[in-house]
């Protein structure tokens, strides 16, 4: 009995981070849309007015393109190339560029 709830919540568990681990090597094929604007290394650009993102805390990307997606954040020059896109893309776009220096 308690090695069959301990296996469930095994299994639970690994579920869960599977669920969040926002996986860094989906997020750079993501990226390729953003690099017009943030650049290729994430450090921005001046001409698009478009922020440096690389090295932002993961939670606060997520945060904020979600807050583009539906719009309590307003930008419609990138609004387009993250509309489309899932939670689980915006994790994996989230674990890349976390990552960039
Ligand atoms: C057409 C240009 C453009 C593209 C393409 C673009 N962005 Fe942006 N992005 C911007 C601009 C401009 C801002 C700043 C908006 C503002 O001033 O509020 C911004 C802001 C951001 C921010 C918030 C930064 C902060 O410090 O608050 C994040 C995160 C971000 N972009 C991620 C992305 C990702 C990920 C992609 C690709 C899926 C992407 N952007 C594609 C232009 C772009």
């Amino acid at each position: 009995m308690i090695k069959s709830k301990l296996l469930l919540l095994f299994i639970f568990s690994l579920t869960i981070s599977s669920f969040y681990a926002g996986d860094p090597e989906k997020g750079k094929a993501l990226y390729s849309s953003c690099v017009q604007c943030h650049g290729d290394q994430g450090m921005g650009k001046l001409e698009e007015k478009a922020p440096k993102i690389a090295g932002q805390h993961e939670w606060y990307i997520i945060n904020q393109l979600n807050a583009f997606k539906n719009k309590t954040r307003v930008n419609p020059k990138m609004y387009p190339y993250i509309k489309d896109l899932s939670s689980k893309d915006y994790e994996y776009l989230a674990a890349f560029v976390s990552k960039l220096k």
